[in-house]
């Protein structure tokens, strides 16, 4: 990535934060507290994947106790993106920055305000940015608003349908976004944000005004909200000049500990940091590892890091991470560091020595003569239902 996009020398993460709270304070929105991973009672995903989850109930129409403007940190955890994780640009568990409108002012505002902070709070070369609007398709007319917007300002823009429309899953309030995109090849700007993946998407802003029904349909909501989400580890890592959001200042520690623990190639490093990072947030929020839903999530983090870190050397051990590491990340993500950093310590030992067990009754049953032809759907089902071996486990140790 070119490092001259800002005429910021270092911003930190934090600074980002408050530089972005504070101009949206300054405009009349009230921050609101409350980050947690888990989304509340019936909202449809197993974790928060994006800042507007707490806020599903207001989006709707129930006015909130802080007014019609709202702005937050949200942390967020995406498993779509899990083999994403280890690119540039990619995190599991990652920060979003947002702010809303329920009812009040309207998407060209919005991005009004999104193009000046970027401009000028963070000091971005406007000729360095890319929109996208939505198109249209046979149920919305396209958004021509944010599309004269951009126009007015000189910023490039692209057309699409399925990229720039926003959904929390298959049901609720969902509608057409406008994205904006950075530069970060090294030569000037060229091609659009679907033909040059060196075009990084910074924020989202969605005009949420409809919701969708079970069967498909599209209701208005009864209100006109805005909803915008921007990746605070991407944008600080580009402020910052660095090629990844693995080099942002908040992997400083664990850049600094983990290589002299462990010697690992970058993709393996980058792997063990992201996921420990995230096992480490998500038990600070109160999931344990179990073999269904949210659990299951965090157990197969846990086991994907023991599993890359044992194909060199089974010999390490969870035991050993610095507990730097922990409380630093506990602390960033405003957790209870006290009472959690020693919490998080026993539950990755924990499962770490039951993942151990496992694999040492896993290669004794696969070394029965039955197992040494190639696994069937049906030895793959016995070895899950009579021995406990799950299908990725099993396929791991015939592998290795
Ligand atoms: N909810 C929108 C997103 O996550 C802002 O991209």
């Amino acid at each position: 990535m070119n490092t001259t996009h800002t005429t910021h020398t270092e911003l930190s993460t934090e600074d980002v934060v408050r530089t972005f709270v504070e101009y949206y304070e300054e405009r009349g929105h009230h921050r609101i507290t409350g980050s947690t991973l888990l989304p509340p009672p019936g909202d449809p995903v197993l974790f928060t994947t994006s800042g507007m989850h707490p806020l599903t109930p207001y989006l709707e129409g129930r006015p909130h106790p802080l007014g019609r403007r709202l702005v937050n940190v949200q942390r967020c955890l995406r498993t779509t993106d899990l083999d994403e994780v280890g690119d540039s640009t990619h995190l599991t568990v990652f920060e979003m920055l947002g702010t809303w409108s329920l009812g009040d002012y309207e998407g060209q505002q919005s991005l009004t305000w999104g193009y000046d902070l970027l401009t000028g709070g963070f000091g971005i070369d406007p000729r360095l940015l890319h929109a996208t609007v939505f198109g249209g398709d046979d149920q919305v007319g396209p958004d021509t608003a944010s599309l004269e917007l951009w126009q007015d300002r000189g910023v490039p823009v692209e057309l699409t349908v399925e990229d720039n429309w926003w959904s929390n899953g298959p049901t609720g309030p969902c509608g057409p976004d406008s994205e904006i995109f950075l530069w970060t090849g090294d030569t000037p700007p060229e091609s659009t944000p679907t033909g040059d993946d060196r075009w990084v998407e910074i924020w989202n802003h969605v005009m949420m005004r409809h919701r969708r029904l079970a069967d498909g349909t599209l209701v208005p909501l009864p209100q006109r909200n805005i909803d915008t989400g921007l990746g605070l580890e991407r944008l600080a890592s580009l402020l910052q000049g660095r090629t990844s959001v693995f080099e942002c200042d908040i992997f400083d520690p664990w850049r600094r500990l983990v290589p002299g623990l462990w010697p690992l190639d970058e993709p393996t490093l980058r792997l063990v940091c992201d996921h420990l990072r995230s096992a480490m947030v998500v038990i600070g929020d109160g999931v344990r590892p179990a073999n269904t839903g949210r659990g299951y999530v965090l157990r197969r983090l846990v086991r994907r890091v023991l599993t890359v870190l044992w194909r060199d050397d089974s010999s390490r051990q969870l035991v050993d991470l610095p507990s730097e590491l922990t409380r630093h990340t506990l602390e960033h993500f405003r957790q209870d560091v006290d009472m959690d950093a020693e919490v998080v310590r026993r539950v990755l030992v924990e499962e770490e020595r039951r993942f151990r067990q496992l694999l040492e009754r896993g290669r004794q049953v696969l070394a029965r003569p039955r197992f040494q032809g190639p696994l069937g759907e049906e030895d793959l089902h016995y070895l899950h239902d009579t021995h406990g071996l799950p299908r990725d486990l099993v396929l791991t140790l015939r592998q290795g």
